[in-house]
């Protein structure tokens, strides 16, 4: 018998691969809006877990739109942003609580301030924009529980989900339809390949992990770097690049820090590797490719 897991956010961006990746190991039931479960409503989140076999709780889910909670950020704990983030994890951790299961947090690189050259697992954060804070909340929630960890991932892209482009399927899609692609000269991400990130899941959902841990990938480049090398791993010769810094693009959306180089060392001395943004892009590739056979 597979190990039973009880999961959020199954049917987003990073949760539908991890699934597809990890059914093999292990047994998932979706906690989502889909199959009628809101993590924001804590009878119905009880009564679905309360009855599980389930030991672990992998909560993925959130609302992840950052421009969409900024606008969320007038309405305080009233708005969606902190309801879905803040609430509804803090009803996942004290259900868990009651009811011995561990809970694995997804996080985000976010809940930094760009400021430093680098951020492990022990420096402190300093969330910058709504979205930010609130996931940070949670993270404290979390943390508070003993029975737990904290995951934090970054920038994740994958080959195909059409039902959300990440920012990889979105310079990509600026590519192929011969539009203008914008390009931050002075913001700084640790692209993190899905296909990695659903590996190192099924190894924290094997082992017996608490704390802190960034699950992110090998390199860290500008989104400026980044769109050039999106452009060369897919013969894209021919673009139109307008280079703009962040106080220009985000003046009127939600703020990103300047600098988030997140350092990987804790999960790769449990042994876990994770790729480079040039080595990701390979792979995409060619899943894309053997998609179109
Ligand atoms: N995407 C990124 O760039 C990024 C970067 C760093 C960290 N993260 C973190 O990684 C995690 C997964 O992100 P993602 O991009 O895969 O998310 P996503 O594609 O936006 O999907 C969000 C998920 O949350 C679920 N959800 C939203 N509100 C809910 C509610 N009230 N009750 C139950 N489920 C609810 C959705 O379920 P339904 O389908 O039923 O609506 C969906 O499965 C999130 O915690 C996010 O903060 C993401």
């Amino acid at each position: 018998m597979k190990p039973q897991i009880l999961a959020t956010g199954i049917s987003g961006l990073v949760g539908t691969r991890v699934q597809e990746l990890l059914q093999d190991k292990f047994e998932f039931t979706d906690l989502s809006l889909a199959t009628g479960v809101d993590v924001t409503n804590y009878e119905d989140l009880e009564n679905h877990i309360r009855n599980s076999p389930a030991k672990i709780i992998l909560h993925m889910a959130a609302k992840t739109d950052v421009d969409g909670c900024e606008d969320d950020k007038i309405f305080g704990e009233e708005g969606k942003a902190w309801v879905i983030n803040v609430t509804g994890t803090e009803n996942i951790v004290k259900i868990a609580e009651k009811c011995g299961k561990k809970v694995i947090y997804i996080s985000t690189d976010f809940v930094f301030d760009g400021t430093r050259d680098s951020y492990s697992e022990d420096d402190e954060a300093n969330p910058l924009n709504w979205y930010a804070v609130t996931k940070h909340e949670a993270e404290k929630l979390v943390l508070e529980y003993s029975n737990s960890c904290v995951i934090r991932i970054a920038y994740p892209y994958r080959s195909t989900f059409s039902a959300k482009k990440d920012f990889v399927r979105r310079i990509l899609d600026k590519m192929e339809h011969k539009e203008t692609v914008i390009a931050i000269t002075d913001h700084i991400i640790t692209p993190t390949f899905i296909d990695d990130i659903a590996k190192g899941l099924g190894e924290f959902l094997n082992k017996d992990l608490n704390g802190i841990y960034h699950l992110v990938g090998d390199q860290s480049v500008s989104v400026y770097d980044a769109v050039g090398m999106i452009a060369a791993e897919f013969n894209y010769t021919d673009i139109d690049v307008r280079s703009v810094t962040r106080a220009v693009y985000f003046k009127e959306r939600a703020f990103r820090p300047f600098k988030l180089v997140l350092k990987n060392d804790k999960i790769k001395k449990l042994g876990m590797s994770m790729c480079g943004f040039d080595q990701g892009l390979k792979i995409i590739r060619q899943q894309m490719l053997s998609a179109r056979i």
